[in-house]
């Protein structure tokens, strides 16, 4: 079973998460460089790419301050592959029963998905009190969240999807937000282009996002 506290000071490191669809492997680690220059250190690493393990491996060795994970983990496999590959974390978008029972066997933190009450629910039962929201803005964004402090006092949320710079400060106001997801602060263009200085200036405003 994941550490609680350990779970809890990894996603306390920032106020945004990025979240990382790498389709080549080469850029990664300038990537993440430029992103824990910034100021944003927890990078998560979509599983989505044929890239994506390898992009792992590249971060864990050669950015050791910055913290790698992935993300889009759906399947038992999926958390097996990106644990050997040298991931930190894992993040789900949501968590099946099957996947459920995965996540309370690996040790290193993580962040089960869910959308509902009943799912943070079941979670929280299974030893989960951080969960990420996803997706967070279609299924209700700050107000969802606002909504279920009281009933869930004791979850915290990552809430991710259609969060960018305009609106994450507005869950970050919240104190049932440990953190925001995103992919905003990587725009497509300016990875294809490796325009790194722009990345960097992305991360820095992210990050300076909850003072
Ligand atoms: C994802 O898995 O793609 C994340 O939830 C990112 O969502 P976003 O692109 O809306 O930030």
């Amino acid at each position: 079973m994941p550490d609680a506290a350990e779970t809890a000071d990894l996603f306390s490191r920032a106020p945004v998460i990025p979240v990382l669809t790498i389709e080549d492997h080469e850029s990664a680690v300038p990537l993440a460089r430029a992103l824990c220059d910034g100021g944003l250190p927890v990078l998560e690493v979509t599983l989505r790419t044929r890239a994506a393990l390898a992009a792992i491996a590249a971060i864990a060795v050669e950015v050791p301050e910055c913290i790698v994970g992935a993300g889009t983990v759906v399947r038992h496999v999926d958390a097996a592959f990106a644990i050997d590959a040298g991931a930190k974390f894992l993040v789900s978008p949501g968590t099946d029963s099957v996947l459920a029972e995965t996540f309370t066997e690996i040790e290193i933190p993580v962040l089960p998905g869910c959308a509902t009450v009943s799912e943070a629910m079941v979670l929280s039962d299974l030893g989960f009190d951080i969960l990420k929201f996803f997706p967070a803005e279609a299924s209700g964004g700050a107000a969802w969240l606002n909504a279920v402090a009281a009933p869930l006092p004791h979850i915290r949320f990552c809430p991710t999807g259609g969060i960018d710079q305009a609106n994450a400060g507005d869950y970050l106001a919240l104190p049932n937000v440990i953190a925001v997801g995103g992919s905003w602060v990587v725009p497509r263009d300016a990875l294809a282009a490796r325009d790194f200085a722009r990345i960097r200036k992305l991360a820095q405003e992210a990050a300076s996002l909850r003072g």
